[in-house]
């Protein structure tokens, strides 16, 4: 995986004589036979990264310097997943998106310490999907990601494979890792630990995917199905084609979607997935962009630095497409029909949970539970970096939920603060009823496990907290920007 990838210069003019940097492919593991199920052996390390060429930068990854391996997993199979780790510190490895139980989870409770190993063992009860792990080490998440601890692990499933859509992992569906970063000028990454701006979460100024600065995929089909996930600690990614070519939206987070939708842009917050089939015919190259736009903040520019204001809003080339040379077959069409959707209506709810995510000065723990824009006032402000919710930063000892299995319960999370928080829950795959009032985008029709709450908004979701778990160790759910969820904006809940 990711070996030191050549950066050539890139000269302007006929395109097929320019030099680029290829996009490495994650290696595909589809685990080992045995007769108890399969088998994955990951082994977590720190390593060098060439991002820059001559220039080592100090990572950390699974079976090689930065990253890790795509899992690939079948419906209904038992896995065992080995984790062993060969850091020099405490990590953690979580199946973000997995309906498993709380002691499978690889959250904060499932520490491996360095030398030491871990087996996840479970069956896999999610359909098709584009889910992930990564490090979850209490208060080390957004460093240990950030230097690389995090992989793909993609569902598959036997009506998945019935459908006529891009399957062949590399050629015609590819995985895209998205993350921005910033270097110093040691070629280092830099994530200070103590950083002022961690207020709003940690940003860079260079795109990378699957581990390389800005690459470029040579396709060799007429169409291809991009697996997104935002994988950055912070930033919200606006993507769109430098052509404005359309593409169709075939699956969110947790589930493909209904029908195939045409998009010309899709938003994307960190945690958050999505699959895109798009049309690669053309006699030019094109790029997937990340356009200028604020992703996060949407008012009250004032809390930011000048810095994290203007990362905010960078454009940047994500990755950049090759049509394919020859003439290619013509792919069949979508199918007309992905995936039936069995909608929770609201009354199925027994319960109705009120979530809110604050920041601010605040009176950290023991404040008043709730909060809302009139308690916000009162504490002065959103400086100070205290991150909580429902008045409280994260408390191993507060277990916010204890939910009987079977219960469907509402979520209504709510966020007083001027920035967007991806708020995500563990285990459950959940679908939006509604934000601020109004019906959820038409991308976002599908099982998912994190939503964008936007700045002094509100988010309601539905979902069905079921299946076998320990009762004594706890679930997260939690902001996805990785340094809020490090400094206090996590809560945990049990399934009993
Ligand atoms: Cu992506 Cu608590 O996780
Ligand atoms: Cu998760
Ligand atoms: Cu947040």
């Amino acid at each position: 995986l990711l070996a030191t990838s050549p950066l050539w210069a890139s000269d302007a003019g006929d395109w097929s004589q320019t030099s680029f940097r290829p996009l490495p492919i994650p290696e595909l593991i589809s685990g080992e036979a045995q007769a108890d199920g399969f088998h994955y052996y990951l082994r977590a390390r720190h390593g060098e990264t060439e991002f820059y060429p001559g220039q080592p930068t100090a990572t950390m990854g699974l079976n090689g310097s930065y990253l890790g391996p795509t899992l690939q997993v079948r419906q209904h199979e038992q896995v065992h997943i080995h984790v062993q780790n060969d850091l020099s510190e405490a990590t953690t490895l979580h199946w973000h998106g997995m309906d498993l139980p709380a002691e499978e989870d690889g959250g904060p409770y499932q520490i491996i310490q360095p030398g030491n190993a871990w087996t996840a063992r479970y069956t896999v009860k999610n359909p098709a999907a584009t889910c992930w792990y990564h490090s979850h080490m209490m208060h080390q998440t957004g460093r240990q990601v950030y230097h690389g601890l995090a992989g793909l692990l993609i569902v598959d499933d036997e009506h998945h494979r019935s459908l006529p859509l891009p399957r062949d992992y590399g050629v015609d569906d590819i995985p895209l890792i998205l993350q921005d970063r910033l270097f110093d000028d040691q070629g280092q990454l830099s994530y200070p630990d103590r950083m002022d701006d961690h207020m709003v979460g940690m940003r860079g100024d260079v795109m990378v995917v699957n581990g390389v600065i800005s690459p470029t995929f040579i396709a060799t089909t007429g169409r291809v199905r991009l697996r997104l996930l935002n994988a950055a600690n912070a930033r919200a990614f606006t993507l769109a084609f430098s052509d404005g070519r359309h593409f169709d939206l075939i699956a969110t987070d947790l589930s493909l979607i209904e029908k195939p939708l045409t998009l010309e842009t899709l938003m994307l917050s960190p945690g958050e997935r999505a699959e895109i089939v798009v049309d690669t015919l053309s006699t030019q190259p094109f790029t997937l962009v990340n356009l200028p736009v604020p992703s996060t903040y949407q008012a009250h520019f004032g809390l930011l630095s000048d810095l994290m204001r203007e990362l905010d809003t960078q454009a940047f080339d994500v990755l950049t497409i090759i049509p394919p040379a020859a003439a290619v077959p013509a792919a069949p069409a979508l199918p007309a029909q992905l995936n039936d959707i069995d909608w929770l209506p609201e009354q199925d709810a027994s319960y109705h949970r009120l979530i809110a995510m604050q920041m601010g000065e605040g009176q950290g723990n023991g404040g008043k539970r709730g909060g809302g824009p009139g308690a916000r006032r009162e504490r002065g402000g959103w400086g100070g970096g205290k991150h909580r919710i429902n008045g409280r930063m994260m408390d191993m000892n507060f277990i916010e939920a204890s939910i009987v299995a079977g219960t469907t319960e509402i979520w209504e999370i709510t966020n007083d603060s001027p920035m967007m928080h991806p708020f995500h829950i563990h285990k459950v795959h959940f679908q939006i009823l509604d934000r601020n009032g109004e019906p959820p985008g038409e991308d976002e029709r599908g099982y998912k496990d994190t939503v964008r709450v936007p700045p002094f908004g509100r988010v309601r979701v539905i979902a069905r907290f079921s299946g076998e778990s320990n009762p004594h160790i706890p679930f997260m759910f939690h902001c996805h920007i990785l340094e809020h969820e490090d400094n206090g904006m996590m809560g945990q809940f049990v399934i009993v």
